[in-house]
């Protein structure tokens, strides 16, 4: 069946790495018996620039329509002083929310053949492969209220509201669980309820939701520790899970554990396993124009997508053996160049991907 994959590439190095993720593509349907119809539409800035909003009724509608949606990322400081809805974050958050898109699956692996590139001792992160899950749509980025108000004394304050449904803390629990299941068996739950209400209902339903799965283990730990046991020990972790924004800083903490962030794809997934997959870096505006962005996390988020909403795990495991392969020979862009090794730029490095494709075939 022909597979249909929205195309959103965004803004800042977005449309860069983007580019070599569907020259993957491309490749894996000339190589491979792999059969995709590429649409493209338009999300964060590049859509407000075109149209005035960051997410267009016509790209909801497409990622409707589509079997996954392939994203690379938004936002630029052009846009930081827009009115909030307008601003390219919300075209994202919104995406995630329109599609209900729930799970972030946000693995963090070490290559071996990085260890000289993460700033922390090889012995440290040899190894490493952790599962961070990260609720994606709820918590504090979308409960309300939320607002900057003016108070009898003149002085303004700003708030938002960290709030979590026991049902959504279930769903996200069973998905950390199903994906423990199917690894080392152990779930670390992350959480502040030593201070914070929704952290103790938190708690108490990663716990109900234990109960169901006597063959995984379930560890509860507060956040600030758990940023420091990810610097400290981090192949203690098999499965962390955890609330939204405490997912969103922990998980790029984790990334610079394998090397660099240009190295950390991710899923975003609905209850039906549809999803969108995406970098977990940013736009990177410092970088943007320049043909020096790592576009391996997003070339490694296709594959999550082939793995998790296409049903084509060898392909999915065929590129991941690419990367290794392009690793192995020494194809380095600057984020994870060390001395000896090959600089590439981000066109070369996704050339150098297809190339050890098509030497599978
Ligand atoms: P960032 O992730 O864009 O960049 C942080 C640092 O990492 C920068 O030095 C950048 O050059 C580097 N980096 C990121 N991706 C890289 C890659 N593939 N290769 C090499 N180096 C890479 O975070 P930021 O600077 O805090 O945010 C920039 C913009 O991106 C903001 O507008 C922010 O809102 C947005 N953002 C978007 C997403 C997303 O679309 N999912 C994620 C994070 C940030
Ligand atoms: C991410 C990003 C987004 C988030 C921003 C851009 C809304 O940081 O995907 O990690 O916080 O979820
Ligand atoms: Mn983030």
């Amino acid at each position: 069946m022909t597979k249909k994959i929205l195309v959103l590439p965004g803004d800042g190095i977005g449309p860069e790495i983007v580019a070599e993720a569907v020259k993957v593509l491309e490749c894996l349907c000339s190589t491979f018996d792999f059969d995709c119809q590429l649409e493209h539409a338009l999300i964060g800035g590049a859509a407000y620039d075109a149209e005035g909003v960051p997410l267009p009724n016509n790209t909801l509608a497409l990622a409707r329509d589509a079997h996954a949606v392939l994203l690379g990322a938004v936002g630029g400081p052009q846009y930081d002083k827009l009115d909030r809805p307008l601003r390219p974050e919300r075209g994202l958050l919104a995406i995630r929310s329109e599609l209900n898109l729930f799970g972030n699956l946000r693995p963090a692996i070490l290559y071996p053949q990085l260890a000289d590139a993460s700033a922390l001792k090889p012995e440290v992160v040899a190894g490493l492969d952790i599962m961070i899950v990260r609720e994606l749509t709820g918590g504090m980025y979308f409960g309300q209220p939320r607002e900057i108000r003016e108070r009898a004394d003149g002085q303004r304050e700003g708030y938002n509201t960290m709030i979590y449904a026991e049902d959504e803390i279930e769903r996200i629990g069973r998905l950390a669980f199903d994906v423990a299941s199917k690894r080392a068996g152990r779930v670390c739950s992350v959480d502040k309820a030593n201070v914070l209400e929704v952290s103790e209902l938190w708690r108490e339903v990663m716990e109900r939701v234990a109960q169901d799965y006597p063959n995984v283990e379930l560890s509860h730990m507060y956040v600030d520790n758990a940023a420091m046991q990810l610097v400290r020990a981090p192949k203690q972790f098999d499965v962390v899970v955890t609330e939204n924004m405490f997912g969103d800083i922990l998980s790029d903490c984790a990334a610079m554990l394998t090397g660099s962030i240009g190295m950390l794809p991710s899923a975003s997934l609905d209850e039906n396993a549809k999803g969108m997959y995406e970098p977990i870096h940013g736009s990177a505006p410092d970088i943007a124009g320049q043909g020096v962005a790592n576009p391996l996390a997003t070339i490694l988020s296709v594959a999550m997508m082939l793995r998790y909403s296409l049903g084509e795990p060898k392909l999915a495991d065929r590129i991941q053996q690419a990367v290794g392969k392009v690793l192995d020979q020494g194809y380095r862009t600057a984020d994870i160049y060390t001395e000896g090794s090959k600089k590439v730029g981000t066109h070369e490095m996704g050339d150098a991907v297809i190339a050890a494709l098509r030497e599978q075939a």
